[in-house]
């Protein structure tokens, strides 16, 4: 089958590949010429584990190609899938769907064939409906059918997600758009991915629903790491403990400096914001997103403490470690070092950083942070060494190193890496999260 992915960013790019790399014929569209013309160069624009050499073998197989034309790169598709962004509106809160109704329209207006439109960008609850107006309006004669089809893709495990997900949920409100889903997602079937048909805003809400959920996982085991911390309990054995209950689950059970990235931040908001549109509150997803963005400078606050308070802390010097959201990503977005470092720097403290992938987006966002080259050169007369992003390379620091080179042995672990027996046996003072 022809597929058309219309937007070329990060969901875009890797489904494009991925439904190529099944054998269909994928065009990838993007109205940005230059990140068209470094694709057909083979540049690839974001940094995903595996992405460049799938992409590079899906071309030289022609079964993957890219143009700024939405009129040339729909001809023909059986499936148009749009991709585009939907960032948090400026002001409201609200997901932006201005990019993704545009493209409604010159679908609309361009399209010479019957086809399955499918919205893939997250996006609110009743945005099928919108689509399929907007192309009813624009004229269009032949027969569309709008299908939702959200992803769940982790960065940094994109492509595993994409091909052998969890599950995958199609909201489809006829035959037309369920067998033509079937067809796209063909291959999955035969690996016996479960495919859940459901009607557009069921399955609108569930990508909703689904990163909410996450969130609040994430959330409840942070604020019992914090309790931990005061009882004198150990939140991983807390969170083994809670977690060996199958309908607890294991998975987003681990403490943190709170989470980050394109999509919880983004999508608990939009939640809150179609839930205040129906008048039907979700307090639960109100206190997830009120903690989270008070942890991230909490987390501020406990190296200061680390450092003997306020006062201590002035003209002190850190070195933080992992500036990502998380590890194997340059995704800088929302990230906890951002308010980390900001906290840091506004409490008179040098802060210098370093991060595998991220120096280059996190500069920016962080004027006041010294970046530096190496985890060591970071690490050069600190009187705090701070773990913020749970990097491989920073599982296997050298520790003898780290104290010959630091001006005081302090290690604050906000990912909980290490065992504390070690860091402590290496003549560290060790702090970390919900434990000892
Ligand atoms: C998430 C969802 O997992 C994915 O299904 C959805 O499509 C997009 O959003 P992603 O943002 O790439 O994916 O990252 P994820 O691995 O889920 O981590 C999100 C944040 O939560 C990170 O900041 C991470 O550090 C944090 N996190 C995750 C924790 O603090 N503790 C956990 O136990 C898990």
């Amino acid at each position: 089958m022809k597929i058309a992915m219309v937007g070329s960013g990060y969901v875009g790019l890797v489904s494009g590949a991925c439904f190529a790399d099944f054998g269909h014929d994928v065009v990838c569209i993007d109205k940005d010429q230059s990140k068209i013309d470094r694709l057909r160069d083979g540049v690839i624009p974001i940094y995903e584990p595996g992405l460049d050499a799938l992409v590079e073998a899906n071309v030289k197989a022609r079964r993957l190609s890219f143009t700024t034309s939405l009129a040339e790169g729909i001809r023909g598709a059986g499936a148009i899938f749009i991709a585009v962004g939907t960032p948090s509106r400026r002001g409201d809160g609200h997901a932006d769907l201005s990019f993704v109704y545009a493209v409604a329209k010159e679908v609309g207006q361009t399209l010479e064939n019957d086809a399955v439109v499918v919205t893939k960008s997250t996006v609110p609850v009743g945005t099928g409906d919108e689509v399929e107006r907007i192309i009813a309006a624009s004229g269009c004669k032949h027969k569309v059918s709008v299908v939702s089809n959200p992803e769940f893709l982790r960065e940094g495990a994109a492509i595993g997600d994409f091909k052998r997900p969890d599950r995958i949920v199609i909201g489809a409100e006829d035959e037309f758009g369920r067998e033509t889903m079937r067809e796209v997602y063909r291959p999955l079937f035969l690996n016996e991915s479960p495919i859940l048909f459901v009607s557009r805003r069921s399955s609108e809400l569930i990508k909703y629903a689904a990163n909410a959920f996450l969130a609040t996982k994430i959330t409840f085991i942070n604020e019992m790491a914090d309790l931990c911390e005061k009882v004198g309990a150990n939140v991983q054995d807390v969170s083994r403990g809670i977690g060996m209950d199958n309908r607890i689950g294991s998975k987003f059970l681990h403490a943190g400096p709170g989470y980050g990235g394109s999509c919880f931040p983004k999508d608990t908001l939009a939640l809150l914001k179609t839930a205040e549109d129906y008048d039907s509150p979700v307090r639960i997803v109100e206190a997830v997103v009120k903690v989270n963005e008070s942890r991230k400078r909490a987390m501020g606050r406990k190296v200061i403490d680390a450092l003997g308070g306020m006062d201590a802390a002035r003209g002190k010097q850190v070195a933080l470690l992992g500036l990502t959201f998380k590890p194997n990503t340059d995704d800088m977005r929302d990230s906890p070092a951002i308010a980390v470092a900001q906290t840091l720097a506004d409490a008179g403290v040098t802060v210098k950083a370093y991060d595998p992938e991220g120096m280059e987006l996190a500069a920016p966002l962080m004027p006041d942070v010294q970046m530096t080259t190496s985890s060591y050169e970071a690490i050069e007369g600190a009187d705090a060494v701070v773990i913020v992003t749970e990097w491989d390379a920073f599982r296997a620091l050298d520790l003898k190193r780290v104290k010959e080179l630091a001006k005081a042995p302090l290690l604050v672990d906000l990912r909980n890496i290490y065992r504390s027996e070690d860091v402590r046996a290496a003549g560290f003072t060790y702090v970390s999260v919900g434990r000892d």
